[in-house]
């Protein structure tokens, strides 16, 4: 009997990944169980016609994620902070989580989650801006901070620290700007800093790695990333890849954060502490691990390759 990976996010970009690998892997004595909140979505039903059970599940409603989790081996659980921007939401969606999976019985979870920057800028650290009355990066703050509830339960948890997709330069703004000079700019504050990223279908690939490692890395926090690349080197194999110069453009955060869309304060205050404690950041999340869990790894140049077409070029 394969065991029932209960898949939250199923319809969504990591946990779509996850399940695209269970399904790819006839062989691999797993099965997916795709959890949505509409099981009549398109996104849904393509699971279901590739060989996903599709189960309604919401991460608001414990009880919904108790049925959904039923006879579950394992669980992949992430959250969607930009679905509210809210950090008490994820905290309350991941709590939800752990004690489903603790009254389930599930064997293994996988938690999506980021650091607690607060542990390294205390709200007192006035460097950058304190958010939501309690947070520095909202949207990695609540989710690290929510790690307890899975550790106070016993449930048997892998922490997965993620890295910046670089499908964020197609579907999150985070592609090219044009300047006032007219010329096509990544726009960043990371001044001359690395930035760990990688394609966003590879985080699922990894997680199925961690399932399939067994009982070895329950207990731990685990980071991936495809490369760590600073801005010129993001742009110079952009500019390569679509055919016209793209440019790096350093921004103080200051600036970044006033920039007016929706979380760029949040995302103003993430890349400063990815710039600020790099050295950390970078080190912790481990290329030459993320290929064992997944060999198909793909490079910057590789993701490129493939999308290219897709990035907006203003
Ligand atoms: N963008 C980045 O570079 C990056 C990097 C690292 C981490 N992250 C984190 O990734 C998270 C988002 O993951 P993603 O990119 O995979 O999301 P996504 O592609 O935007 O999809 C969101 C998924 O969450 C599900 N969902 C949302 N609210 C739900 C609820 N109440 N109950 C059940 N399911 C719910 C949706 O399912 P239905 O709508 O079908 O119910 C959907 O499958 C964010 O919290 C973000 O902080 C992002």
């Amino acid at each position: 009997m394969a065991k029932v990976i209960a898949v939250l996010g199923s319809t969504g970009t990591q946990g779509g990944g996850l399940c695209r690998a269970i399904l790819a892997d006839k062989s691999g004595g797993f099965s997916c169980r795709a959890i949505t909140r509409d099981p009549s979505k398109d996104k849904a039903k393509e699971l279901a016609a590739a060989g996903a059970e599709v189960v309604a599940g919401n991460l608001d409603d414990v009880e919904s994620l108790k049925k959904a989790f039923a006879g579950a081996y394992g669980v992949y659980a992430v959250t969607n902070f930009w679905e509210s921007f809210s950090g008490q939401k994820e905290k309350d969606q991941a709590k939800n989580v752990a004690e489903a999976a603790k009254a389930a019985g599930v064997q293994h979870v996988i938690w999506s989650t980021l650091e607690d920057t607060r542990k390294w800028v205390p709200l007192s650290d006035d460097r950058m801006p304190t958010l939501q009355g309690k947070y520095k990066v909202p949207h990695f703050d609540g989710k690290g901070e929510a790690d307890h509830f899975f550790r106070d339960l016993g449930v048997p948890t892998t922490f997965l620290l993620t890295a910046f997709y670089w499908d964020n330069f197609i579907y999150f703004g985070a592609g090219p700007q044009r300047g006032p000079d007219g010329q096509l700019a990544l726009v960043y504050p990371m001044d001359e800093k690395r930035l760990p990223g990688m394609a966003a279908e590879d985080i699922g690939k990894c997680a199925y790695g961690i399932f399939k490692r067994g009982k070895e890395l329950i207990g731990k926090t685990v980071a991936i990333a495809g490369e760590h690349l600073t801005g010129e080197q993001m742009a110079s194999k952009m500019s390569r890849a679509v055919g016209k110069e793209i440019r790096y453009t350093n921004v103080p955060p200051e600036v970044y954060r006033t920039f007016g869309f929706p979380g760029a304060d949040d995302l103003g205050n993430m890349f400063q502490f990815k710039r600020d404690f790099n050295d950390y950041f970078v080190g912790v999340r481990d290329i030459a691990f993320a290929r064992t869990l997944n060999p198909e790894l793909q490079s910057l140049d590789q993701w490129l390759g493939r999308h290219k077409d897709q990035i907006p070029l203003p």
